[in-house]
């Protein structure tokens, strides 16, 4: 029999969306509400929401009908409590979001979110709440969780891309330079790349140089195969940009980035990037060069089969936690299983794909190049 509670629980998505949102606020909505017997409200855009008291119910059906749904109910944005726009000027609301917890009556609040909500959260625990997290986003670089939700459909979504992009590079002896997302980690290029074949895959992890990209496209030209797929995270980059990091990144002792060579890049640096990429290939490679960019369309839609099972695990393995009153934990995959990582060890960390992956050896021993 389930421990009946009288907890109230508050949730909320911040950070970009991704497929298995929904399906995870189903997850804790109805293990919360229909197992556990507690209460549990919405808060609208994230962290700002909850800011400016904007609620959602969820208590009167609105949980039903959202398990394929993509995006997220409760809307999302990427503010940060300690350094919100407000008034046209960025404030700390840190102690407006403690106070309207409190008012609310919370006993915990969920968080669902990529790398900016983790260290949000433990900003949060800091300030005193009690907060669980689910780790979201499509770039799987969460640090202490085997896998991220949106992860699996995103992949889907880009290989498919890719399957579609061989008939027509094929078709027309061109080389084709589809950018995937990733921020700064590679996962997604790597593994829709693998699943995709794609002839070249590029990740910030390994950094490369344009001729050796071009050596390869010319080897498989010369043996009878003239087009070429090459799969580029959005932060691939090339060894000089490496090197000019780290000259930077030694400028500052305490390993920040600066600004200049940050994390800040948009989605037009990285497409300018791309553009020039498949420019100078064009040029070195004799073969006609185009440019996909698959952006957003890879955050939208219904989750994967896997992604739903995943956010429901997670989900329902937060309203575990809470009705344990075991807070201050982001609920990690591990295996079949779930595990509760203190917010310390995952904020500030990124899970980039190691060197060694045996997803890049595999690569290899099928002539994929990576540029290096
Ligand atoms: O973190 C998820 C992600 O989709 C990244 O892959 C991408 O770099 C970024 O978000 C795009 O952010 P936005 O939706 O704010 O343009």
């Amino acid at each position: 029999m389930p421990r009946k509670q009288t907890q109230y629980i508050g949730i909320l998505t911040s950070g970009g969306d991704c497929p298995g949102l929904n399906t995870a606020i189903r997850g804790v909505g109805k293990a919360a509400l229909g197992y556990y017997g507690m209460h549990i409200v919405g808060f609208r855009d994230g962290f700002r929401g909850l800011m400016e008291n904007r609620t959602t119910p969820l208590e009167g059906g609105q949980l039903s009908g959202i398990l394929t749904l993509g995006g997220t109910i409760l809307g999302t944005a990427r503010d940060k409590p300690h350094k919100m726009l407000v008034g046209g000027k960025y404030k700390d609301m840190t102690d407006v979001i403690v106070s309207n917890y409190h008012d609310h009556g919370l006993d915990c609040l969920v968080c669902l979110g990529g790398g900016g909500t983790q260290k949000n959260a433990l900003r949060l625990k800091q300030a005193g709440l009690n907060v669980v997290t689910l780790p979201k986003t499509i770039d799987n670089d969460i640090a202490m969780t085997d896998i991220t939700f949106g992860f699996d459909t995103a992949l889907g979504i880009a290989t498919d891309a890719i399957d579609r992009l061989h008939s027509t590079a094929h078709s027309h002896h061109r080389v084709i330079v589809v950018e995937i997302m990733g921020h700064r980690a590679g996962w997604l290029a790597l593994g829709a790349g693998i699943a995709g074949g794609a002839d070249v895959i590029l990740i910030p992890e390994i950094p490369y140089t344009v001729e050796s990209v071009a050596a390869a496209i010319k080897r498989r030209s010369l043996g009878g195969k003239p087009f070429s797929i090459v799969a580029v995270a959005e932060g691939a980059i090339t060894v000089e940009e490496h090197e000019a990091r780290l000259a930077a990144l030694g400028d500052k002792p305490d390993g920040k980035k600066s600004k200049k060579n940050g994390s800040s890049e948009s989605e037009i640096v990285y497409a300018d990037r791309t553009i020039k990429l498949a420019q100078q290939l064009e040029a070195l490679s004799g073969l006609e060069a185009r440019v996909t960019i698959l952006g957003h369309v890879q955050r939208g839609g219904a989750p994967s089969a896997a992604d739903r099972i995943l956010s429901t695990r997670l989900g329902t393995a937060a309203a575990d936690l809470i009705a344990r009153k075991q807070y201050g934990v982001m609920v990690a995959a591990r295996g079949e299983s779930t595990e509760a990582v203190p917010l310390e060890e995952v904020a500030g960390k990124v899970k980039t794909v190691p060197v060694d992956h045996p997803w890049i050896a595999s690569a290899r021993r099928v002539s994929t190049n990576f540029g290096d």
